[in-house]
């Protein structure tokens, strides 16, 4: 063999011994959430590792949620999955989950995040999962040619939404598209709630699970003005998922949405630009408040030691400022990273970061209970049962909700 030869298959065996594969497990299949998961998974194999897409269709996550136990259960958990907020503890808490720490050492990650984050991504204070971004729930996206044919403006408390509503559907268009499934609905109400309760009492609902609140008259007003908004949602919503949703916003059937900045990344992928195809707006009412959602990927125990390689580069990956700002740019959130290069980012996002920032001083930066944030995934089922059993009765009555929804919360804790 010549020396070339010989430094070639060195070369290969050292670029073998170092492939791995990393199984990875997310519900990320609309049009943008996918253009973001081709990202990580490009990342990756730049690095010589193989991507095994382990896709699970269904927004919020819930069938994702269901599957992921399976796999667990018989012993054969992927490298990675999309885990947020509390579940992080409980699977951690049944041994699943790896420590990160020589990664994170080695990257500095305690620098670089929020504080609110790390302590949601350590599990007895060790790194197992891994921040993505952070999405802000309370969003209204908007079509300005629809409002300007409805001659309104965008509604900035719920009872302009309700006067530019009924404009609206007098011109003939759809006011809110909705996708009638329960972690919608649930997206809908805790933006209603956020309005309604203000931070202080929202956090003592949906994080403290407070009896008082979670049944108190503030909580009656919050389930009136809810169902006052299906007078505004046309009757294809039942199952409709939610990109198919903005997709109406975007071709001009409907003139908002109440949905997550996830709902910018369909816009961007359709190519419109902000500001001029689409607006974004704070959800009535909600000015300076933000409700957040960072997703994160959990890491599970593995076997094999060239899949556990590959499994710390694509935690490394993660937070590279690379992948942070082409992955958000096309996800439509904002980067988890604090000390990141904004210019590239349009305007919605900028304001998204700037009122993240402020929110956090203010006291109005409160975790999302609709996507998994605020408290387990128990009390979540609990309350999305109620919330989409009352939104689905055009006969259910405000008061009687707040009592069933005080008695599955304390029944799921
Ligand atoms: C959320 C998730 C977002 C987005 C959305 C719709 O729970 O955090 O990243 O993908 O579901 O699928």
């Amino acid at each position: 063999m010549n020396k070339t030869l010989i430094i070639l298959s060195l070369l290969a065996a050292t670029s073998y011994t170092q492939a791995g594969e990393v199984e990875v497990l997310h519900w990320w299949t609309s049009g943008g959430e996918a253009k973001s998961a081709a990202v990580l998974k490009s990342k990756v194999e730049e690095q010589g590792h193989s991507w095994k897409d382990f896709a699970v269709a269904g927004g919020g996550g819930e069938s994702a949620m269901t599957v992921l136990k399976t796999r667990a259960v018989s012993g054969n958990p992927p490298s990675a999955a999309q885990i947020k907020g509390h579940d992080i503890q409980e699977w951690g808490n049944l041994g699943f989950l790896t420590s990160l720490d020589d990664v994170a050492k080695a990257e500095k990650w305690e620098n670089n995040l929020p504080g609110v984050v790390t302590k949601v991504m350590k599990h007895e204070g060790r790194f197992v999962a891994v921040p993505v971004n952070v999405h802000r729930v309370n969003w209204l996206w908007a079509n300005p040619e629809v409002l300007k044919a409805a001659g309104v403006s965008v509604p900035k408390t719920m009872d302009e939404f309700f006067a530019s509503a009924e404009k609206i559907k007098a011109a003939g268009y759809i006011p809110l598209a909705h996708g009638g499934q329960p972690w919608q609905d649930a997206t809908v109400f805790e933006a209603v709630a956020l309005d309604v309760l203000g931070s202080a009492d929202y956090n003592k609902a949906f994080v403290d699970l407070d009896m008082d609140v979670l049944q108190g008259s503030k909580m009656v007003e919050v389930f009136e003005k809810f169902q006052k908004i299906r007078d505004y949602i046309d009757s294809n919503s039942p199952g409709r998922d939610w990109n198919a949703a903005t997709s109406m916003v975007i071709n001009g059937d409907a003139a908002m949405q109440i949905m997550g900045d996830w709902a910018k990344g369909e816009f961007a992928a359709a190519g419109k630009m902000p500001g001029k195809d689409y607006i974004c707006a704070p959800s009535p009412g909600t000015d300076g408040q933000f409700t957040f959602n960072i997703d994160s990927f959990a890491f599970f125990k593995l076997k094999n030691a060239e899949n556990e390689k590959a499994q710390k580069a694509l935690a490394k990956t993660i937070l590279t400022k690379d992948f942070q700002e082409v992955f958000n740019l096309n996800k439509g959130s904002i980067p988890v990273r604090l000390d990141m290069d904004m210019t590239k980012f349009d305007s919605c996002a900028l304001d998204s970061m700037a009122t993240f920032k402020s929110s956090a001083d203010s006291g109005d930066l409160v975790p999302s209970m609709a996507h998994g944030l605020s408290t387990t995934s128990y009390v979540q089922g609990a309350i999305y049962d109620v919330v989409t059993d009352f939104f689905n009765d055009p006969s259910a009555k405000a008061d009687e909700a707040v009592k069933k929804l005080a008695k599955a919360v304390k029944a799921a804790i």
